[in-house]
């Protein structure tokens, strides 16, 4: 395992690497205990880069032999890598290490997940393959020759030779050691065919597990539906014969874009209507074709270094969530982000993890694959985009491919090609890069004499390490809309640039009520407190339906803090009007679906922290439960005909429109359980065909408490299928009260399909009571213990997992300090261990700071 080491790696550093890779050979001997890896490796001095070493990274590794020009070498071996002494010219390297792929539980490097060989080599694990400078700017073309009894063995590129006990494969495509895979098992494949816009015909195969053949088909589709996508919208081709897709049930993260051989974790491939929801057909429709976009954004156009890591997932992320937005309602795909972002990004910038979207420093990269690199990444792009124009975007994108083709780039490069397409100066701009923190947002309205003026000031908060912020580009857009709900001036894209600026609209017969901040133009606070009478207006005639939810949610929220810092009564005029946005089925089911809930409790909790007050899980538990209560009792005379306008006839389809309707079915369930003690959950869950039906029906049951014999039922019936009983481990934790949250988790841990080393099992259990607001929040800290007693224990075995898990902590400073004295106290006992990773130590560390 990789010890705790202080060593902080600066942006500023940056320095070439001394050599380049002219080409890479490498053949592995698969055994479990004992894989021998074989390099041959051609280098060439870099006349440009500075004199330095010869270094090449690798842990873990035990070194066979080593030689240079076919001469035996005896390099000075350090736990981080090798130094040698190699000639002035063009030489050839070559080593042989040994691995234990079945004794590599932190799933990095080459490891086994039932049986089966693979590899996870993001950011830095292709170090725990062989020795290599292990960095995404010394790119080379790779040949791999796999050898063993495994009937199916898979690498990067197209196959080569192959025969008894070999398969050889060759990478035409230069590329970083972090995107080398390979896979080898006893697996099957849903085989299919694509061919390109240019006529070329590419084999596609997704690779399971025997007995998994049947929940392919689906991530087959979106495969297909992403090739086409990229090359209707963005012009992109694939390059390679073969595009193989493998699913992995041990996997750290969602998946992995691989050069022709992504990984994925089974859970974010394989669906059925039986066995998956409709969000989980969403997530695998949008994970493919995040990974499968990275081809051109991030493989063939990768990273200088890991701080530029924002260039590739940022605008994966943005392309891959206008992907969807084609694919399904844009409307209801903006929405989800916005909670997205505020549930996961907003916390990381307003806390002690707060860091630029491409940060300056890290100690361990795997903590930096962020919520704010990530979603934030992909906001700015989305500014970027709103500021220059559709067409400007894609003139600057179709330059970034045409200048940056091979090559490891920077922010800067990325920038330049919007520059040099649109003439405009980015250096403000380029502020969201460095700058972390969320702006808040205030606006001041005057009106006369037909003119009516908007007054925006915009504050960042400090950060740690950032005191001062400097004003940001905002793009902020703007509806007015007149008295009588007609709209005057249609969506209007101020370019904010000053701490404070006016914009004036003339010629207005009366004073109108402002849309602002439509679709979410800005990932900023908005500071607006605006009047209930405005809300409700919006509510019912803003045209832009992000505005019309957000108008909503404040309603929602407003309410919400008065019933739970005034012990206020459910607001019921806002009640009726939204039963009425409810109600009109002119509307999608999705978006009706979306205006009946509420903000997490979590999301409260941090609102409160924010006016000032502290918050009270209990009492946010309390208003929420209260809250549900009234909308079941005012809108019951509604809800069984909206359940009817749910149903779906059809055969089962993941498409938006009856992903939709079931949707709107599973939110009137849980209010209808709130009037007849789950009689209808019951009467669905009987009879219910697919996941998504059966699994709301069992959440209303646990939550009603008349779970015991459903979740026996299901546990009986899905007991053979693995993502499916990460369904029931979570489930019974987040339906549950918070009385019984921690208990729940506890007896689960003990339960025999609990398996710490599998982190969607994990995930589930541990991270599912971290998601219980309440119930992990439990006064005397028993939720605090249980996790932290966990992540020690996972430490051990995967310090990846266990450091991002860590981050439910994040928030600590929110809270009473009886419970931040809790917290601290399971914070330092943790830092306390001995051995602990460099990976939990530093997000340890910051948060403590
Ligand atoms: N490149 C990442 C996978 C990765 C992340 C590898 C961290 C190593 C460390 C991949 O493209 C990715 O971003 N996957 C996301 C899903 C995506 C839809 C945002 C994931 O795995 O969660
Ligand atoms: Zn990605």
């Amino acid at each position: 395992m990789k010890e705790a080491t202080p060593q902080t790696i600066y942006l500023k550093d940056y320095t070439p690497f001394g050599w380049q890779v002219d080409s890479v050979h490498l053949t592995f001997k698969l055994a479990p205990e004992a894989t021998r890896v074989t390099s041959r490796i051609r280098f060439t001095p870099d006349p440009a880069a500075p004199a330095q070493d010869f270094f090449l990274h690798g842990e873990e590794l035990t070194l066979i032999r080593a030689a240079v020009d076919g001469v035996a070498v005896t390099p000075e071996v350090t736990p981080e890598g090798l130094r040698c002494a190699v000639p002035n010219g063009p030489f050839l390297w070559e080593a042989e290490v040994e691995i234990a792929p079945a004794s590599n539980t932190a799933l990095e490097g080459l490891y086994m997940s039932n049986g089966m060989y693979c590899t996870q080599c993001e950011a830095e694990g292709f170090r725990k393959i062989t020795y290599y400078p292990d960095r995404p700017d010394v790119m080379s073309v790779f040949t791999v020759r796999i050898e063993g009894a495994e009937p199916v063995k898979l690498s990067n590129g197209n196959p080569g030779a192959s025969g008894d006990g070999f398969a050889e494969w060759h990478d035409p495509w230069p590329k970083p050691a972090y995107l080398f895979a390979l896979v080898a098992g006893d697996l099957v494949n849903h085989p299919d065919s694509f061919t390109t816009m240019s006529g070329r015909q590419v084999e596609l195969n997704i690779w399971v597990r025997p007995g998994d053949e049947g929940k392919c088909a689906w991530g087959m589709e979106s495969l297909k539906k992403s090739m086409t996508w990229d090359e209707e919208v963005y012009g992109r081709e694939y390059d390679l014969d073969i595009f193989n897709i493998v699913a992995v049930d041990d996997f750290n993260m969602g998946a992995m874009e691989n050069k022709g051989l992504n990984v994925f974790n089974s859970s974010a491939v394989l669906a059925s209507p039986e066995t998956s929801t409709d969000a989980n057909f969403e997530r695998i429709e949008a994970i493919i074709a995040h990974e499968y976009f990275h081809n051109w954004t991030g493989n063939r156009i990768t990273c200088r270094d890991w701080f530029q890591l924002c260039l590739k997932e940022g605008l994966t992320v943005f392309r891959d969530s206008q992907f969807t937005s084609d694919m399904r309602s844009a409307e209801v795909k903006r929405i989800s982000d916005v909670i997205d972002l505020r549930a996961r990004q907003f916390p990381e910038d307003q806390g002690p993890l707060s860091h630029p979207v491409r940060p300056e420093s890290f100690q361990e990269i795997n903590n930096f694959y962020t919520a704010t690199v990530y979603e934030k990444g992909a906001e700015v792009i989305g500014m970027l985009k709103r500021l220059v124009g559709d067409e400007a975007y894609a003139k600057a994108l179709d330059l970034y491919f045409a200048r940056h083709d091979g090559q490891a780039c920077t922010i800067e490069d990325w920038l330049r090609v919007f520059e040099d397409t649109t003439g405009r100066d980015l250096s403000q701009f380029k502020r969201w890069y460095s700058q972390s923190g969320t702006p808040h947002l205030k606006v001041a309205e005057s009106y006369a004499d037909g003119s009516y003026t908007l007054t925006f000031t915009q504050h960042t908060p400090p950060t740690p390490g950032q005191s001062d912020k400097a004003p940001q580009v905002l793009p902020i857009a703007v509806g007015l809309l007149n008295p009588n709900g007609d709209e005057v001036v249609p969506t209007t894209v101020l370019e904010m640039t000053e701490a404070e600026q006016s914009f004036t609209f003339e010629g207005l017969a009366a004073k109108p009520v402002p849309s602002i901040l439509r679709g979410f133009s800005a990932p900023v606070v908005l500071d607006r407190s605006s009047s209930p009478e405005e809300r409700a207006f919006l509510l019912a005639h803003d045209t832009d339906a992000f505005n019309r939810w957000e108008a909503n949610r404040d309603l929602a929220r407003e309410g919400l803090v008065a019933m739970i810092t005034e012990g206020a009564a459910p607001d019921e005029a806002w009640l009726d009007g939204l039963q009425k946005v409810i109600a009109d089925e002119a509307l999608d089911p999705a978006f009706r679906a979306l205006m009946m809930g509420g903000p997490s409790q979590s999301e409260l909790a941090q609102v409160l922290h924010g006016r000032g007050i502290t918050p009270d899980p209990e009492a946010i538990w309390t208003a929420s439960e209260t809250l549900r209560d009234a909308k079941a009792r005012r809108w019951a005379g509604l809800l069984p005909r909206l359940a009817d306008e749910a149903a779906v006839t059809a055969p089962f389809s993941p498409d938006a429109e009856q992903a939709g309707k079931r949707a709107l079915g599973g939110a009137v369930l849980s209010l209808q359980t709130r009037i007849d003690g789950g009689a209808a959950a019951e009467a669905q869950f009987k009879a219910a065909d697919n996941m998504t039906l059966q699994l709301t029906a069992l959440s209303c049951l646990v939550s009603a408490g008349r779970d015991e014999a459903a979740l026996g039922v299901f546990e009986r019936q899905w007991s053979g299928d693995r993502l499916v009983m990460d369904k029931w481990f979570a489930l019974q934790i987040a339906a549950t009260t918070p009385d019984k949250a921690v208990e729940r988790a506890e007896a689960l841990t003990r339960h025999p399909a609990f398996d710490m080393k599998n982190p969607n099992r994990f995930r589930a259990t541990l991270g599912g009571l971290a998601m219980h607001h309440a119930g992990f929040h439990r006064r005397d800290g028993a939720g605090y213990r249980l996790l932290a007693d966990w992540l020690i224990r996972l430490d051990a075995v995967n310090p990846q997992t266990t450091a991002r898990m860590c981050t439910v902590f994040q928030t600590w400073k929110r809270y009473d300090p009886d419970r931040q004295a809790l917290i601290r106290a399971e914070l330092e006992r943790i830092a306390a261990r001995p051995g602990l990773s460099r990976d939990v130590t530093e997000m340890v560390t910051r948060m403590l700071s």
